[in-house]
């Protein structure tokens, strides 16, 4: 029989504060329909001085565990992805252990396989596919995995990567059986390249960007993973040719979203791929015009021509691109709008967003993922939605978790972003949470993170 692994919950964490996208623009001197419309960004969510990837972590992993009554003898493995760890050597993962800890007792999860994965925003969708291949295996010794993904976008004051920032985590539950998705693994595909478009060297804060350099990286690697996941859905049997259309199998999905806009066009982008050889494709293009040519231009290089983005635009205008994105991905954006990029929680954030906004029932239905990080790699896989997915949404607050947040103004903002505030000096004092409280300062503890839980 086949064995069935996946995710059995999520608990999502953001912070508790915010800055206005149009305040920010303003600031800038950016017209502000350019970040609310251009970029589709309204929040970012800004973490508090006493926050960092690890608290974050350690927040939704004890949410997760809170409400799904967990004790750590339930769990074999807590797996941390993060691309802003506070650590170049010691695991984000180990550090979220030791404030676990504190709560459960010294030593209680000793017994835990904790490492870190790092492949910028796609890192916590390999390490899902690693820790439920391991409890598929029966390798595993309790009956529960934990995957966290946390970050905290951030890049230069005034530069055109700042309005992209954000921070949030969020912690999934593995399990065989599970009662929210259900993993098909036969179908995943992958695209990696060796590629240049975003890095973050270890002795800096920020990330090095490429902007529109990342935006052609990104649709290329998720165009090579999705073929790739086309070409198993065939081997399988579930597509009859490869000209066949994926769209149609596919009822939601989640995309990794940098900024919302980014994931509009990675779904055109998509479906112009996808629709080429079917009839309709040929009224749709009598209707807008034919696609650009390709000649001479690196498949990156197309992406981000005059060109094809004029293309892509007047393809987003059309009925049959409306239809496909209002039912199959906007919902995913709800959150993600108000939360911008959080690196390797995005695309899981989305996914959450989905079933906390859609009223209609879903069970049954597959749920696709696509998950790009920078460096680069994508990863096209699906789930399928299970009947007792309803009992398990019920308890998601991320939507509550938004609408309660503080909003900042940009002075305060820019204190935070530049380290102005101390640990001790955070706009809402911690309460009820993990809190980074003190750096080492002697010769064998200088820069070690010491963190506490405050009640
Ligand atoms: N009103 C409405 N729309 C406006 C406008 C206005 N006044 N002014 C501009 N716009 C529109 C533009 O037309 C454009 O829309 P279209 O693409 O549909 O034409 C949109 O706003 C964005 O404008 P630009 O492309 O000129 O924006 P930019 O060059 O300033 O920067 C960016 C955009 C490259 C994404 C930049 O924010 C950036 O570098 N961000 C960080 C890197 C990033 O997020 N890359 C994404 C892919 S990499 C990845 O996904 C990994 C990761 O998480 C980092």
């Amino acid at each position: 029989m086949k064995t069935i692994v996946g995710i059995d919950d999520m608990a999502a964490y953001v912070p508790k504060l915010y800055v206005d996208a149009e305040e920010l623009a303003e600031a800038r001197g950016i017209p502000p329909s350019k970040l609310t419309k251009g970029l589709g960004i309204e929040k970012l969510s800004i973490t508090d001085a006493h926050e960092d990837a690890a608290t974050m972590a350690a927040m939704a992993t004890l949410k997760l565990m809170e409400k799904n009554d967990l004790s750590p003898k339930d769990i074999d493995f807590i797996e941390v992805a993060t691309e802003t760890s506070p650590d170049a050597s010691k695991p984000i993962s180990c550090y979220v252990q030791g404030m676990l800890e504190q709560v459960y007792g010294k030593g209680s999860f000793n017994h835990i396989g904790a490492p870190e994965t790092k492949f910028a925003c796609v890192g916590a969708t390999y390490a899902l596919i690693d820790r439920l291949a391991y409890i598929a295996s029966n390798w595993n010794k309790a009956e529960y995995s934990i995957v966290v993904a946390t970050d905290i976008a951030k890049y230069e004051l005034n530069s055109s990567g700042e309005p992209t920032q954000g921070a949030a985590a969020i912690a999934l539950l593995l399990k065989k059986n599970p009662r929210l998705l259900a993993y098909e693994p036969e179908f995943t595909g992958f695209g990696t390249i060796d590629d240049r478009d975003f890095f973050r060297p270890v002795e800096r804060k920020t990330a090095v960007v490429n902007g529109q350099y990342s935006v052609g990286c990104y649709l290329r690697d998720m165009r090579i993973a999705a073929d790739a996941y086309r070409q198993n859905m065939v081997r399988v049997g579930v597509l009859k040719s490869l000209k066949e259309s994926l769209t149609e199998k596919i009822d939601l999905a989640s995309f990794h979203s940098p900024f919302p806009k980014m994931v509009q066009y990675a779904f055109a982008s998509f479906l112009i791929h996808d629709w080429r050889n079917l009839p309709k494709w040929k009224k749709i293009i009598e209707a807008i015009g034919p696609e650009p040519s390709r000649e001479g231009l690196t498949d990156v290089e197309f992406y981000i021509s005059k060109e094809y983005k004029e293309f892509r635009r007047r393809f987003i205008k059309t009925e049959e691109f409306r239809r496909e994105y209002e039912a199959k991905i906007k919902d995913s954006l709800e959150a993600l709008k108000q939360i911008g990029n959080s690196y390797t929680a995005s695309v899981w954030l989305g996914v959450n967003s989905h079933f906390e906004v859609r009223n209609d029932d879903l069970a049954g239905k597959r749920f696709g993922i696509g998950s790009y990080g920078s460096g680069s790699s994508a990863v096209v896989c699906s789930f399928i939605i299970q009947p007792e997915y309803k009992e398990v949404v019920k308890k998601f607050d991320l939507m509550r978790m938004l609408n309660d947040r503080k909003r900042i103004p940009i002075e305060v903002y820019e204190d935070l972003h530049e380290g102005r505030l101390k640990l001790h000096e955070s706009v809402i004092p911690p309460k009820d949470e993990f809190a980074l409280v003190s750096f080492g300062e002697t010769s064998v503890d200088y820069g070690y993170r010491y963190y506490k839980y405050i009640k």
